[in-house]
């Protein structure tokens, strides 16, 4: 420590300095949040370094964001056309979902039209990096890769090495010397992020970081990372079933809550190009408890299987189990339904899961759900062919939602021939034909087409 210089320990949650490192802020009470910072004591501002002077807005180039293509579709579309020169990508999921393989398909595609790629890992030796690279077929020579997780020895030798695109492979695994934390703690993450943030910008690389996921679903470590990151990609499904959905979450260069759909072979991850006929494959047919549903992710619709099973409850207190879709909201639905509609499901066992590990956030799933619902509880099966989507509100009113008309098409592109929707949706789909357009105001029309 240079004469002068002050340690100070910052809380990262509510900004209390203390002199010395606790595990608990006795401020907020927040745990491990105390992050050593180094005060310099006699800075000047006068000696600021130069930066650039501000521009008019309408003196900006709007010339298109340069791009590199992966050559891997569903990945290049989900971050909005391909890597963005100099960006820093967020890859999050939970262990043993693919996300190594992911990145080293990436990187294995870039090199493969000429770029330089450096694979950090922190977590695997280069040989069983080699292992899963020979998976996937891959055998470029301009793949390196390097086993190493000291960030003040990964920086210089990317000054020598001069790639252009980099993994680091987990940023869990990373530490700086400049902190006495352990890697994967708050500050250790923070400032591994941010010395590799500076690097990548200055130099224009792009860079792909690999994040762990706590068991809340965040990316483990704080959320200053989601902040610091040009694009946040999360990777969704069991782990038990094949598909893959990657989904991004945050994305500065591209729509979010774009999603692509992978399915994980011997070989790696393949790209499934029609995802809604894959959700909708194994459908049982005529079966009570399922309804189809038309949602929107990004900018693609797709086609999901929601499914529930409401049975009566053996012991006192009924369980709500809901898979791909927000508990609450199947709580608020069951209430809605029973108040509008006097179907009274309150002392029901209910389980709503959505086929295929794909997580639904949109409300426009509502109507679907109850659907789903209301036809186990009947124990009666919905038509068939028939596909509905619209929010359904307190009142018990269905709402229309965004773009109907992109939802209908899809819908009758895999053979759907009726189509439940809020009145609201039905002026904007009137050119629509080949479907029956049914249009319901209250969530008490809805069972008069349901069957
Ligand atoms: P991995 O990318 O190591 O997961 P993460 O980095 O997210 O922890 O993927 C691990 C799983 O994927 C593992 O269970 C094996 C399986 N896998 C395949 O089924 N096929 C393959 O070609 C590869 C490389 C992995
Ligand atoms: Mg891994």
């Amino acid at each position: 420590m240079k004469k002068g210089e002050k340690t100070v320990f910052t809380c990262q949650v509510c900004g209390a300095k203390m002199p010395k490192w606790m595990g608990r802020c006795p401020g907020c009470g927040e745990w491990d949040s105390i992050v050593e910072e180094k005060q310099i004591p006699d800075y000047d501002l006068k000696s600021k370094i130069d930066i650039q002077y501000p521009e008019p807005l309408t003196k900006i180039s709007t010339e298109k964001i340069p791009r590199i293509k992966t050559e891997i579709e569903e990945f290049d579309r989900i971050l909005g056309g391909g890597i963005v020169k100099g960006s820093m990508i967020l890859l999050g999921g939970d262990p043993g979902i693919g996300k190594s393989t992911i990145v080293l398909q990436v990187m294995g595609s870039l090199t493969q039209k000429g770029h330089r790629c450096l694979y950090i890992s922190g977590e695997e030796s280069p040989q069983q990096i080699k292992m899963r690279a020979e998976r996937l077929g891959l055998k470029d020579e301009s793949l390196y890769i390097l086993s190493e997780t000291c960030m003040d020895g990964i920086i210089p030798l990317c000054d020598n090495f001069k790639p252009e695109f980099i993994v680091i492979d987990s940023i869990q695994t990373m530490f700086t010397q400049s902190l006495s934390s352990t890697p994967g703690s708050i500050g250790q993450i923070r400032d591994v992020a941010s010395l590799l943030l500076q690097w990548t910008k200055k130099n224009d690389v792009s860079c792909f970081l690999v994040g762990h996921v706590t068991k809340e679903g965040a990316i483990a470590g704080p959320r200053v990372l989601e902040h610091l990151v040009d694009t946040v990609l999360y990777f969704e499904g069991e782990r038990n079933s094949i598909f893959r959905i990657l989904r991004a979450v945050k994305n500065r260069f591209g729509s979010t809550n774009e999603i692509g759909v992978f399915h994980m072979s011997q070989d790696g991850l393949k790209e499934v190009k029609n995802p809604s006929s894959i959700f909708l494959k194994e459908r049982p047919e005529k079966s009570p408890g399922s309804a189809i549903v038309s949602c929107i992710e990004g900018t693609r619709p797709l086609l999901v299987e929601v499914q529930a099973l409401v049975n009566s409850t053996t012991f006192g207190m009924p369980r709500r189990t809901a898979m791909g879709i927000d508990h609450n909201r199947i709580s608020l639905l069951v209430a809605v339904i029973s108040r509008r509609m006097g179907i009274e499901m309150g002392d029901q066992d209910i389980y709503v899961n959505v086929a295929g590990g794909l997580k639904i956030y949109e409300t426009a799933a509502d109507l679907g759900i109850a659907g789903a619902m209301i036809s186990s509880f009947l124990d009666k099966p919905i038509v068939q062919d028939t596909v509905m989507f619209g929010e359904i509100g307190l009142a018990g009113e269905v709402r229309g939602v965004n773009q109907p008309d992109i939802r209908v098409k899809e819908a009758i592109k895999l053979g759907f021939k009726r189509c439940i929707l809020s009145k609201g949706n039905l002026e904007s789909c009137k050119h629509i034909n080949s479907a029956q357009l049914l249009g319901v105001s209250s969530i008490s029309e809805l069972i008069d087409h349901l069957f």
